[in-house]
């Protein structure tokens, strides 16, 4: 794996002048973030070794390195799902590039069902906290110690000082937030009411099936993370309704100028450790 890592990151490195230190994943909700980078380099999937190619409709699935207002970072135009078929080191094998490549710092996205009763639809859920419920872990296996701890600690999956910047960012902007924890699941279905009831009942706000894989490598290694999900649809007690991809893709697409105001001057203004 260390191998496929560093000449993946050889590769990637050989084509940038300038490594960034700040990573985005465009999950869902901020496919129109990619329109305020200053693109200097953009490489297709396909072209890049050892990456798995993606599979899912309108995903483009290429990595992107520029300016976003006065920062270098780099982006990933699509994300690899578990429910694809790919195992967690698929999925997660792009984290381990970004930190080869140096980044120290991870911004990512995604949609889910708010089952807070309190969560409406359209909300921009600052995620505080997760709950892995995926039935395969990232780490499973041989430890590399180059890579991260045998043991990586939890405690702050998502970073405070970032949450608090985000707060202030939708605050200054008049922008309704909300936080909570996410629960990442293996899907492709969404929940039946019961589950929706035992994922609010174990400590979640919102239910998703991406971000926690990713988030899990990206803290093996060290890296800060920020994450942030569009609540597309609601499974609340009494309020669960049909959901459709398509409802799915409608609500982030409306919370997609919201979302991308947070996280653009959220990664313009942070401080990069
Ligand atoms: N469940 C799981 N994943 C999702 C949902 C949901 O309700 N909405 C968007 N992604």
């Amino acid at each position: 794996m260390i191998t496929q890592i560093k000449q993946t990151a050889e590769f990637i490195a050989a084509r940038v002048n300038k490594l960034p230190k700040t990573a985005i994943i465009l999950g869902t909700g901020l496919g129109e973030l990619v329109n305020h980078i200053e693109i200097s380099v953009s490489i297709p999937y396909k072209e890049i070794p050892n990456f798995p190619v993606s599979t899912v409709e309108g995903h483009s699935g290429r990595l992107i390195f520029g300016k976003l207002g006065n920062k270098e970072i780099m982006a990933m135009q699509g994300r690899f799902h578990f429910y694809e078929g790919y195992d967690m080191k698929q999925v997660t094998f792009p984290v381990r590039v970004m930190k080869e490549l140096g980044i120290k710092t991870l911004f990512v996205s995604n949609a889910s069902g708010g089952m807070n009763p309190s969560f409406k639809i359209g909300d921009l859920m600052i995620i505080t906290d997760h709950i892995n419920l995926f039935p395969e872990h990232p780490l499973r296996g041989k430890n590399y110690e180059d890579l991260g701890p045998r043991f990586p600690e939890m405690s702050e999956a998502y970073s405070a000082r970032l949450i608090a910047e985000a707060k202030k960012v939708a605050d200054a902007n008049n922008i309704r937030v909300v936080e909570g924890v996410y629960v990442g699941t293996q899907g492709p279905t969404f929940e039946t009411p019961a589950e929706y009831r035992y994922f609010h009942r174990i400590g979640g706000d919102a239910v998703g099936m991406s971000t926690v894989p990713e988030v899990i490598v990206a803290r093996h290694g060290g890296m800060e993370v920020f994450g942030i999900s569009v609540i597309t649809d609601l499974g609340i007690e009494g309020v669960v309704e049909k959901v459709s991809h398509e409802e799915v893709q409608k609500a982030a697409a409306a919370a997609e100028p919201r979302m991308t105001l947070i996280m653009k001057e959220l990664i313009n203004n942070f401080e990069e450790l």
